[in-house]
């Protein structure tokens, strides 16, 4: 379901917001500093809970006030409204879903699923496996509803055996009470995240061939432990060394999401823009796999979307845009960069947003138009 309303207020150098965005194509261009990207942040944050750019939320809170409160609203029926505040003294994101709070950040994930496409993109492919192993959960949490139980009891499985290893309290038998159900968790995990695998990559290789073409590029998952061994034996075989690093050093939480190019990792071989162009396959793939299996639509946010990429790459990109009927809101400094790449009957709402002298950004609606 696309935003049909958004009202924030005490987010960054923005002005309060109360914008009515299309649901499809959302333009914003502005200045340097105008307050571009911060948009999408709070667009971020009513769906993540958390800031893309700020580890800590209370520093996307204005200057100037205590408090940051974001709301949306879904279209639907009934519509569906999401609201969070961050006020600058609280330890905590205070989320509401329809009025009713809400404890978990995974409800907001639920409810609004989205994809940010930003210049850092290259960071999925270069990064440290953690963020391709939350890109490969993302998929998997939209439509495995077990998947999240699956998770947190595997997690609290991981944190006994973990504990019980640090402390030095190594009696067999508690050990083998956590390491079953470490066993047990691990093998759905595993199951859910290969069936999920199975089913992204011949949609991720139909959107890059149309991105780009890069024989020999493939993605591949590995489970995090050893392919011939079981777990279980793992386990009690490395009790020792895993009470020697303090951790458990093999199981679902060193899932890797391998992307290569023939034999060598694609991060040391692809340039910045055909590194961009990857991660935003790997991205839109996600939202047609959604809506595949779902029905839904993912939301995208992409921030400066001409950065990397040359006009016929851009082209191509926002080709998949239009035809996956998801929407997005597009930042981009340049007006001219966003003009002439959508087709006649493409909805596009644009946005402009002022600088003012005294460093505000005000968000004004341009003329709908269609390309
Ligand atoms: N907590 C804050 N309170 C007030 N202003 C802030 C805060 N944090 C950052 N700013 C200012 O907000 C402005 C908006 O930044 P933003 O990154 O959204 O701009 P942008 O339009 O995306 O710019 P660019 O085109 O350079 O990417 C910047 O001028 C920045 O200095
Ligand atoms: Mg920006």
């Amino acid at each position: 379901m696309p935003l049909d309303r958004l009202t924030f207020q005490g987010l960054r150098n923005l002005q309060a917001i109360d914008i009515t965005p299309g649901p499809r194509i959302n333009l914003l261009t502005g200045a340097n500093g105008s307050g571009k990207t911060s948009l999408l942040e709070g667009i971020h944050v009513l769906g993540m809970g958390r800031s893309f750019r700020a580890r800590q939320l209370r520093h996307a809170i204005a200057h100037d006030a205590d408090a940051m409160t974001l709301h949306a609203r879904l279209a639907g029926d009934p519509a569906v409204t999401i609201g969070v505040r961050r006020h600058r003294e609280a330890a905590e994101l205070e989320m509401r879903l329809s009025g009713e709070r809400l404890d978990r950040v995974s409800r907001l994930v639920e409810t609004l699923p989205l994809q940010l496409i930003n210049p850092d993109a290259f960071r999925l492919l270069e990064g440290p496996p953690a963020g391709r192993r939350e890109f490969l959960d993302w998929g998997v949490f939209h439509v495995e509803h077990d998947f999240l139980d699956a998770w947190r009891r595997f997690r609290r499985a991981l944190k006994h055996r973990n504990a019980l290893l640090r402390h030095g309290r190594m009696s067999d038998a508690s050990l083998d009470a956590w390491e079953q159900e470490l066993v047990h968790w691990s093998r759905l995990l595993d199951g859910m995240r290969r069936d999920w695998i199975e089913r992204f990559l011949p949609v991720f290789e139909d959107t890059l061939q149309e991105l780009i073409t890069l024989p020999g590029l493939a993605v591949r998952y590995a489970r995090g432990w050893d392919r011939k061994r079981e777990l279980s034996d793992i386990l009690r075989q490395a009790r020792h060394t895993d009470h020697q690093m303090g951790f458990t050093q093999q199981g679902p939480q060193r899932a890797e999401l391998g992307i290569r190019l023939g034999k060598r990792p694609a991060v040391e071989v692809l340039s910045r823009g055909q590194q961009k162009l990857v991660v935003s396959a790997l991205k839109l793939a996600q939202g047609r796999l959604l809506e595949q299996l779902t029905g839904r639509t993912c939301l995208y946010l992409i921030d400066d979307l001409p950065a990397e990429l040359d006009s016929d790459h851009r082209r191509v990109f926002c080709q998949w845009l239009e035809r996956m009927q998801c929407q997005v809101f597009i930042t981009s400094v340049d007006p001219d960069a966003l003009a002439g790449l959508w087709q006649a009957d493409t909805q596009l709402t644009m946005f402009h947003v002022e600088h003012s002298e005294s460093g505000q950004g005000q968000l004004l609606p341009m003329d709908r138009q269609t390309s």
